[in-house]
């Protein structure tokens, strides 16, 4: 298995592409930590997983918050002792409105949770991994993360903002033995795109529009790139950024 005998943590592990990595982490033999303000479906996810007989854990997190994300690697640590594999991936969409619109209240709550959140998360994993001398660590960013995106500023940047922080990261750790890598998920089907779906009708057709090859992604065809990002057959793979989009971006 892909990932056998590995710890990881999936950061908005409850719902969508993080549902799907955690899924997917928990087959390929890895121990994983939910981390998400969702208690409800994260603890039912895990709860779920260890009846097949895998080894899952929930935890409520909250990223944008420095301290609730201390105690979620803490939590890590605690229960297996080491981190391999962290997924940054928790995250929102926000408001729908133009720049000359929006209030600084919705940017910010963006911004916090898309890219503060990542920043407070490679802070405390880098710590851990660089004790250990080993890690791979996974942003979760977008195709909003290398183009302009109306209507939706606060996502747009702070995606562009995630891909430069997992680029730097990656460079600051060059010869610590840890991997720090970005995926850039095309639209795929999950709860936060049908409810941006839901929120505005250019939205929607934006969406639909991006689906290059007649349809979105399913979730777990972005997590099965990110688990090969944590696993040892990408060990000489650091500072990239992979799109998952089926050439969307490439127009
Ligand atoms: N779905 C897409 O088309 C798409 C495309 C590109 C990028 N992404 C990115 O993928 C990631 C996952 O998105 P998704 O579509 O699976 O969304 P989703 O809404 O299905 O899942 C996001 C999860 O993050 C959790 N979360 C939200 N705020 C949090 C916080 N402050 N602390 C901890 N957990 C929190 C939610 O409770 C939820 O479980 C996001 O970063 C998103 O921007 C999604």
């Amino acid at each position: 298995m892909l990932l056998t005998g590995k710890s990881a943590l999936v950061t908005g592990g409850a719902s969508g592409i993080g549902e799907a990595c955690v899924r997917l982490f928990t087959t390929e033999g890895a121990s994983v930590l939910i981390a998400d303000v969702d208690q409800r479906a994260g603890q039912a996810l895990a709860d779920e997983l260890n009846a097949q007989g895998h080894r899952c854990h929930f935890t409520y997190a909250d990223v944008s918050n420095e301290a609730s994300v201390e105690a979620m690697i803490a939590k890590a640590l605690e229960l297996y002792t080491r981190l391999d594999c962290a997924v940054n991936n928790a995250g929102i969409g926000g408001a729908v409105d133009s720049i000359d619109n929006l209030s600084l209240a919705n940017w910010q709550r963006v911004v916090d949770i898309n890219l503060t959140s990542v920043f407070l998360c490679l802070k405390h994993e880098l710590k851990v991994m660089k004790s250990q001398k080993s890690g791979s660590i996974v942003n979760v960013s977008s195709g909003a993360g290398l183009i302009a995106v109306a209507n939706m500023a606060a996502y747009a940047a702070s995606k562009h903002g995630v891909l430069g922080l997992s680029k730097t990261a990656a460079t600051e750790n060059l010869r610590t033995g840890i991997r720090v890598n970005a995926i850039l998920p095309g639209s795929t089907r999950t709860p936060m795109v049908q409810a941006s779906m839901d929120m505005d009708d250019d939205i929607k057709k934006m969406i639909l529009d991006s689906a290059r090859c007649g349809r979105l992604a399913e979730p777990m065809e972005i997590a099965q790139n990110i688990a090969w990002l944590c696993s040892d057959r990408a060990s000489y793979v650091s500072g990239e950024s992979i799109c998952v989009d089926y050439a969307t971006v490439c127009r």
